[in-house]
């Protein structure tokens, strides 16, 4: 097979672990015979600084020409300043926006060999195999209008959460379809007891159920969603939930992985252009230091083969390869419990590691 893939790795650690994801691309292809060509572009600070604009022209298109893109983390300290149009962030979230990509799969799975390395007790996390579904393009983080505005007695502050029924239908109806090839389970995660959007919400949940008799559904409040998700997160198959809500919930599950370190996302729309992109950030405080993980990034490139590619076998290949290392007890400094049979090791052995078991 043949593949455009573009790479943009943004900031800080982003670099690093990208780095990584885009050679066990080239892996793959050798190993497996096929020519993925790979272009990068810049995103995030790091755009901002070379080119004034957090998504210059030249990424976008470039992105709109790929088949894939595959994404670091963006932001830091050093652009915390000005308006949300001038930060790292709107670079990624105009490029989801552009691309409509609406759907956002984070699947959170306690490995075995990682349990211990969370820091919840073993017989609450083993075991957990749930995804989250986040719809990516709508709600407060798009809405309009929004922004400050002053007069005698203060400032006051304006963002707005809407959606259309259809956007909230299109996420739903993928949160079963999902479900269905899973355990057959859906949450679905609101705020119906307070939002406007929320009381929509459910009601299109419970009219789209009755598509699916064979998928249980379960509405469930995002505070309570919140406290199930650390307490019993067993009883969890797909979740679907609105923007806000899934980066929240999505941030808290990955404690059940072992850590923020090994959470993939794929971020998909209609066709098969999707995005890939750990869900950690950018960890300036780590950054150079030979420290970061780069097993999300890695399999985030796995959920690439996947989902844009079609390429089942060689996902399941760099999966079980990740899965291999850790077994034999490597660990990134995110991972380490200190505990007997550990072998502490930094962002580049850990990504020779996972090479050497591909293919
Ligand atoms: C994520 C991140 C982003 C988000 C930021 C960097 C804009 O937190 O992908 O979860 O909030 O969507
Ligand atoms: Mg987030």
């Amino acid at each position: 097979m043949r593949a455009h893939i573009a790479v943009l790795p943004g900031d800080g650690i982003g670099v690093e672990v990208t780095a990584w994801g885009a050679r066990v691309l080239q892996h793959v292809a050798d190993a497996y015979g096929h020519t993925f060509r790979v272009s990068e572009g810049s995103i995030g600070g790091n755009a901002i600084d070379a080119s004034g604009s957090p998504l210059p022209d030249a990424s976008l298109a470039l992105c709109k020409q790929a088949d894939a893109i595959l994404v670091g983390a963006v932001g830091g300290p050093k652009w915390d300043v000005g308006p949300p149009e001038a930060r790292p962030e709107y670079g990624l979230l105009r490029l989801r926006k552009e691309l409509r990509l609406y759907a956002n799969l984070r699947p959170v799975k306690a490995i075995d060999a990682l349990v211990e390395s969370s820091p919840l007790r073993r017989e609450i996390v083993e075991g957990t195999d749930l995804l989250v579904l986040r719809e990516l393009t709508g709600g407060l983080y798009f809405g309009r209008p929004r922004g400050r505005s002053a007069n005698k007695r203060g400032i006051r502050v304006k963002d707005t959460l809407t959606y259309t029924s259809g956007e909230m239908e299109r996420i739903i109806r993928l949160g079963f379809d999902l479900a269905r090839q899973r355990r057959k389970q859906l949450a679905s995660v609101d705020k119906a007891n307070v939002l406007a959007s929320s009381g929509l919400w459910r009601e299109i949940a419970e009219q789209v159920a009755e598509d699916y008799p064979d998928v249980t559904v379960e509405h469930i409040l995002v505070d309570a969603c919140a406290m199930h998700l650390i307490n019993d997160p067993r009883r969890f198959d797909v979740l679907v939930t609105e923007n806000m809500f899934g980066d929240i919930l999505s941030d808290e599950a990955s404690v059940l992985a072992g850590s923020l370190g090994m959470l993939p996302s794929a971020s998909l729309g209609r066709g098969r252009r999707g995005l890939y992109e750990p869900v950690h950030g950018t960890a300036p405080d780590i950054v150079g230091q030979d420290k970061a993980n780069p097993l999300a990034a890695i399999l985030s490139v796995a959920m690439l083969l996947r989902h844009s590619l079609g390429l089942e076998q060689e996902a399941a290949a760099v999966e079980s390869a990740v899965e291999d290392v850790l077994a034999a007890g490597l660990r990134t400094p995110d991972l380490a419990r200190g505990a007997s049979g550990e072998r502490a090791v930094g962002t580049e052995a850990m990504g020779e590691a996972v090479l050497e078991r591909i293919g």
